[in-house]
């Protein structure tokens, strides 16, 4: 008797961006509102990151509400039901619940059908880690349909006197559908991290410590972020040109050919570096959505692509490169057709 051969698995030859759909916080936070707190002033954080301000969730806008909003969006505009959505990744670090993973919860209210459901964690890459696996899982046949949804509620981990973070991180959420495309519509990704530096970028202790701490002072306080600033600055604004290059070396596509760059909304000064050191033309639009968005981490590519389309910078067919960074360190760059 020969032995038993397990059947292959076989997916879709290309793959697309479908549907792209977002959801911005309703409380409005000028600089001016956060400056006392951190002896800081509106000017200093306009120069220093771009940002006039951001948006902070609601106590009903929970990462799940936004995250599901999104999401429907996405699959309206892809022109699908949820029903034909067999998985969802959700790209999170602030879902503060440690089990289960929130994908599940918002795959079943979309009203999926027992979609496959898991959450990620790499920090500012999770969005373009997240359409890395999805393009994969299709191509591979292990799902037709993928929801990648990057959501943040920053503002329940972010310390609002601390100097180096408070002016910088923000809540949203933005989602796409991965699918079947009759040609190439995501690139190879070109990935990585950098275990060595995970210092730079961190929740400040585990739960834990956090915990042992309150307990022992009487009260009890939230395990903030906290950065080094200047050295992962320094590291987005020049390792990650290099990163963003051999993306569009991967996908055999030149600068010339790009419509539009969509990096990392992490600061302003970073988005100008990166674009001066790839040598960018002139033609190709930059995504600016910092400057209203804030540092959305894994939600902020896909609200600065969608900022890109209202505003008429970027239409469906556009030539895009996304790149992102963040804690880990970790970075993921692919070029995509925009849908
Ligand atoms: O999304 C994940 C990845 N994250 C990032 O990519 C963030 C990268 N880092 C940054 O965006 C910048 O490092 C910050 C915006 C966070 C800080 O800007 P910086 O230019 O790196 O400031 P710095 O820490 O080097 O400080 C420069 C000066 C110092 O004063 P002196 O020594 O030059 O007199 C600081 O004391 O700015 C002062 N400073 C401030 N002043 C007013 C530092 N923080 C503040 C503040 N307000 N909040």
């Amino acid at each position: 008797m020969s032995a038993p051969m397990i059947a292959p698995s076989a997916g879709a030859t290309h793959t697309g961006l479908l549907g792209l759909g977002v959801y911005r916080p309703s409380r409005v936070i000028p600089n001016a509102d956060l400056v006392e707190a951190i002896d800081s002033s509106d000017e200093w954080i306009r120069q220093r990151t771009g940002i006039r301000e951001r948006r902070w969730a609601t106590p009903e806008e929970t990462v799940q509400m936004m995250a599901v909003s999104a999401a429907r969006d996405a699959i309206a505009d892809a022109g699908l039901d949820p029903r034909q959505v067999d998985c969802v990744i959700v790209a999170t670090v602030s879902h503060l619940l440690q089990t289960p993973a929130v994908a599940t919860l918002v795959a079943h209210e979309l009203g999926t059908e027992q979609a496959a459901a898991f959450d990620i964690s790499a920090a500012c890459a999770g969005f373009c880690h997240g359409v890395a696996l999805a393009s994969d899982l299709v191509r591979g046949g292990s799902a037709r349909h993928v929801l990648v949804i990057g959501v943040e509620r920053l503002s329940d981990i972010t310390d609002v006197t601390d100097r180096g973070t408070a002016f910088i991180f923000a809540d949203g959420a933005g989602a796409v559908v991965v699918g079947p495309s009759d040609t190439p519509g995501i690139g190879p990704v070109v990935w990585g991290s950098q275990g060595e530096q995970a210092n730079l970028i961190r929740q400040r202790e585990d739960w834990r410590d956090a915990l042992a701490a309150s307990a022992a002072g009487g009260t009890a306080t939230m395990p903030h972020l906290v950065m080094e600033g200047n050295a992962v600055f320094r590291w987005a604004s020049f390792a990650m040109a290099k990163v963003a290059l051999e993306a569009l070396d991967r996908a055999g596509v030149s600068a010339d050919q790009l419509d539009i760059f969509v990096p990392h909304q992490a600061n302003m000064r970073i988005v100008d570096t990166l674009a001066r050191s790839m040598k960018l033309p002139e033609h190709v639009r930059i995504a600016r959505d910092i400057a209203e968005a804030g540092n959305t981490s894994a939600a902020s590519i896909p609200l600065a692509l969608a900022r890109m389309k209202a505003d008429g910078e970027a239409k469906s067919g556009d030539l895009a490169l996304f790149i992102a960074f963040g804690a880990g360190l970790t970075y993921a760059a692919q070029v995509v057709i925009v849908p």
